[in-house]
């Protein structure tokens, strides 16, 4: 017959697990992937020069940061909170012989520091765009490039806009200045969009 203990154990252990599936709030947004030919499109429009620093923010499995690296020969870095996307971009960077040009890191996206960053990669949501707009303002240089699958960025109107397999792909470039704010007015454009 099985002791109270060895009934209670497996017990805790499942309601450790419900709960630590409850309170994780860490991850914003959930893993999809971006399909290969958006990844192309979005690096294409982002206009790489050789030097660029891409982030991709929410790196999932790798590839954006992976094609930059492959295809353009830039430094490109993933930001990522999840272990296992992890430890799956890491190897297929190896596996793409990549891996001295990339570095994946674990972090919460709203804290990375956006001062080097040269192009910003993004497949998140409106919410979290939103949320990183004052961000890439404030520390991204003007002239430096976003590229957006899928989502925009509320007010701030996109360069280009386009689709690509059914899915819409955004590039914005960090302007110069703004003033009052957002949406933003730039020297010469006259009424800001709403
Ligand atoms: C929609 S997926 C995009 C994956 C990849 N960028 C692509 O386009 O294939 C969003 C990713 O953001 C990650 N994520 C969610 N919240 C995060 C956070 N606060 N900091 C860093 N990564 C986060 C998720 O784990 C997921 O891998």
């Amino acid at each position: 017959m099985k002791t109270q203990s060895a009934i209670a154990a497996p017990l805790a252990a499942l309601a450790a697990l419900a709960l630590s599936s409850c309170v994780d709030t860490s991850q914003d947004i959930h893993y999809i992937p971006t399909p290969e030919a958006v990844v192309e499109e979005m690096l294409r429009l982002a206009e790489i020069e050789d030097g660029d620093v891409l982030y991709d923010l929410g790196s999932g499995d790798g590839r954006i940061v992976i094609a930059a690296a492959r295809d353009y020969g830039i430094r490109a870095v993933g930001i990522e909170i999840d272990d296992g996307l992890l430890e799956r971009a890491r190897e297929n960077a190896r596996a793409a012989g990549v891996e001295d040009l990339v570095e994946f890191r674990k972090q919460d996206m709203f804290e990375t520091d956006l001062t080097d960053v040269d192009v910003l990669a993004l497949y998140l949501g409106t919410t979290q765009n939103l949320r990183l707009r004052p961000r890439i303002m404030e520390q991204m240089e003007p002239g430096s490039q976003v590229v957006s699958h899928a989502f925009s960025m509320g007010g701030w109107q996109p360069d280009v806009e386009t689709t690509v397999e059914n899915r819409k792909v955004f590039k914005w470039t960090v302007p110069l200045e703004f003033i009052d704010g957002f949406p933003p007015v730039l020297p010469g454009d006259g009424e800001a969009e709403s």
